[in-house]
C-alpha cells in the first residue's frame, strides 16, 4: 500500500485546529490566549499577528483551552466542510463557556468576515467577531466584550498590510517562517470567497519584508515562505512625498532582493496565478540557488470552457505554454497544483480534460476539491451547482488515483540520488529519525547521525520511497551529485 497524500482537504491538514502556541512566553502570569487556526497558509500568518498584538498587551499563549482566558478561532470559508468543522469546534468551546462564564470567545478571519453580526445570533457563545483586517483593533474591542458587550469588527481595508507588526513565531521549528507579502485577491474566481473575505489586493513595503526576512536570518531561520493569495500581482510604488518616489517592485524583483540577504536562506513563494505568472520570475527562480525549485501553480480544471466559468482569465493552451516554460527554463522545478472536480456543468468529456492536463503536466503534488458552492460568489448566483455529488465524488477519486500514482512516479526519480536538504527537526513518526525537504519540496526523511542537526543543509541519499515521502541515509562527506 502507498501512502494516500491527496485527499479533498485544505492545504497542510496536518496543521489544521492545533493549538498554536509560541515557545519561550515573553511574560508569566499573564491573561492566557489560546489560538487555533484554520484554513490556508496566510491564515497561520495572521495568527501569528494576532498573538503578537495581544501578547504586547500582556497575553501569554496556552496550548489547552480550559484555562484561557481568552479563546479565538481562525476560521476559513473555502468550502462547506470547513465551515461546519468550526462551528463544531465551537460548540466545544461553548461546553467550556458554561463552566467559566468569564471565558471570551472570539471568531476571526473569513467566516468572520463572511457572516459578520449574523454570527452573533447564530453562535450564542461568541463574544466577538473579526474580519482579517482589523486584528489591530482587538485589545479594543476585548475592553468592550469585557465591559459587558459583545464586539465586533469586520471593515475591510485597502490599505492594511500589518507591515509594521513583527509576527510572533507560533509552533515554530525556528527554522522556517512565512513571510506575508500581500492580503486579498482581485481576481474573483467565480467558485472563490476569498475576494469577498479577504478583500481587495493590497503588496506590503518591500523595506518591511527584507527587514522581516533579516531579522528571521539573524535569528538563525534557514528557510522563509512568501505568501499571498496571487504573489504574482505583488506590485509597490513608492509613495511621492518619501525618498522612494516613483521607484516601483514587482514580485520578481522582490524574490531576487529577498535571495539576496544571504544565500543560505531558502526562499519559497506561493501561490502562482497562470495568467501572471512571467519569464522573469521564472528566469529569477533559475538565477538563484537559494531560490527554491518549486511552484504552486493552481490549474483547477483542464477544460477551456470550464476556465472560463470558473472565471480563471487564460485557457488550457495558456496554462501548457506556461508549463513549457517552466520545464525550459528551470528544468527540475517541481509543480503542484490546485484541482475541482465537479464544477457546475463540467461534463465527462471535461473532465476528461482534467486529467489529461494532468498526464501532460505530472505533478509532484496536488490538493484536489469537490466543487462545493459558496453563497455570495459569482458561480452561486450565475449557475445552478448541478453534477450530482456521487459524480462529483468519482470524479475526485479519479484525479487522486491519478495524482497518486504521479507522485509516487515523481519521488521515484530521486531514488538511488544524492540531494540537498533543509533538516527541520525529528520526523513526526519517530524522534531517531530526522525529517527535512529538498530544494523541489519533498519530504525526506532518514536515521539521525552524528553531527546532523535541525537548522544545517545536509545531503542524504535516497534509497527508496513512499508516495509522499523519500526515505534516506545521510551522507557525511561532500557528495558529488545533488
Ligand atoms: N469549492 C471547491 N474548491 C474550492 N477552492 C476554492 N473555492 C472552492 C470551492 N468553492 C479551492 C481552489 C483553490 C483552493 C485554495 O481551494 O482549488 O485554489
Ligand atoms: Fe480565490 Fe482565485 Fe483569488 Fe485564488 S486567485 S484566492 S482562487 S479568487
Amino acid at each position: 500500500m502507498i501512502d494516500l497524500q491527496v485527499t479533498d482537504k485544505t492545504h497542510d491538514e496536518e496543521r489544521q485546529g492545533e493549538a498554536l502556541i509560541i515557545d519561550a512566553p515573553r511574560v508569566r502570569n499573564g491573561r492566557k490566549l489560546y489560538i487555533e487556526s484554520y484554513g490556508c497558509q496566510m491564515n497561520f500568518a495572521d495568527s501569528e499577528i494576532v498573538a503578537s498584538i495581544l501578547l504586547d498587551q500582556g497575553f501569554e499563549t496556552t496550548g489547552d483551552y480550559k484555562e484561557a482566558d481568552v479563546v479565538f478561532i481562525n476560521t476559513c470559508s473555502i468550502r462547506e466542510n470547513a465551515e461546519q468543522r468550526v462551528r463544531n469546534r465551537l460548540s466545544q468551546f461553548g461546553a467550556e463557556k458554561r463552566r467559566n462564564p468569564k471565558l471570551i470567545v472570539g471568531v476571526l478571519g473569513c467566516m468572520a468576515e463572511r457572516l459578520k453580526s449574523k454570527f452573533l445570533e447564530e453562535e450564542k457563545l461568541v463574544d466577538v467577531v473579526v474580519g482579517p483586517d482589523a486584528y489591530r483593533e482587538l485589545p479594543q474591542l476585548l475592553n468592550e466584550v469585557e465591559s459587558g458587550h459583545k464586539a465586533i469588527n469586520v471593515l475591510l481595508s485597502r490599505e492594511e498590510t500589518y507591515a509594521d507588526i513583527s509576527p510572533v513565531r507560533l509552533n515554530g521549528n525556528g527554522i522556517t517562517a512565512f513571510i506575508s507579502i500581500m492580503r486579498g485577491c482581485d481576481n474573483m474566481c467565480s467558485f472563490c470567497v476569498v475576494p469577498f473575505t479577504r478583500g481587495r489586493e493590497r503588496s506590503r513595503d518591500p523595506h518591511s519584508i527584507l527587514a522581516e526576512a533579516q531579522d528571521l536570518f539573524d535569528r538563525g531561520y534557514k528557510e522563509v515562505t512568501l505568501l499571498g493569495q496571487n504573489v504574482d500581482s505583488y506590485k509597490w510604488k513608492g509613495k511621492d512625498a518619501d525618498e522612494d518616489a516613483g521607484i516601483e517592485v514587482n514580485f520578481a524583483q522582490l524574490l531576487e532582493k529577498v535571495a539576496l540577504v544571504s544565500p543560505d536562506l531558502r526562499v519559497r513563494f506561493s501561490t502562482s496565478h497562470p495568467k501572471d505568472i512571467t519569464d522573469e520570475v521564472l528566469y529569477a527562480i533559475a538565477r538563484h540557488d537559494n531560490i527554491c525549485n518549486y511552484i504552486h501553480l493552481p490549474v483547477q480544471s483542464g477544460s477551456s470552457r470550464v476556465l472560463e466559468l470558473m472565471n480563471r482569465t487564460y485557457t488550457r493552451e495558456w496554462y501548457i505554454n506556461r508549463i513549457d516554460a517552466i520545464r525550459s527554463i528551470i528544468p527540475d522545478c517541481a509543480i503542484s497544483s490546485d484541482i475541482i472536480a465537479g464544477f457546475c456543468t463540467e461534463t465527462e468529456e471535461e473532465h476528461r480534460e482534467t486529467l489529461s492536463i494532468m498526464d501532460y503536466v505530472q505533478y509532484d503534488f496536488a490538493f484536489t476539491f469537490s466543487y462545493s458552492e459558496r453563497p455570495g460568489t459569482l458561480a452561486a448566483r450565475k449557475f445552478a451547482d448541478d453534477i450530482p455529488e456521487e459524480v462529483k465524488k468519482r470524479r475526485l477519486s479519479e484525479i487522486l488515483l491519478k495524482q497518486q500514482e504521479t507522485s509516487l512516479y515523481r519521488l521515484q526519480q530521486f531514488v538511488g540520488k544524492t540531494v540537498r536538504i533543509l533538516v527541520e527537526g525529528s520526523s513526526k513518526k519517530s524522534d531517531q529519525d530526522l525529517c527535512g525537504r529538498n530544494d523541489q519540496n519533498a519530504m525526506v526523511v532518514f536515521p539521525a547521525a552524528e553531527g546532523i542537526e535541525a537548522g544545517q543543509y545536509a545531503y542524504v541519499h535516497i534509497d527508496r520511497c513512499t508516495s509522499a515521502t523519500l526515505l534516506g541515509t545521510a551522507v557525511v562527506e561532500e557528495p558529488q551529485i545533488v
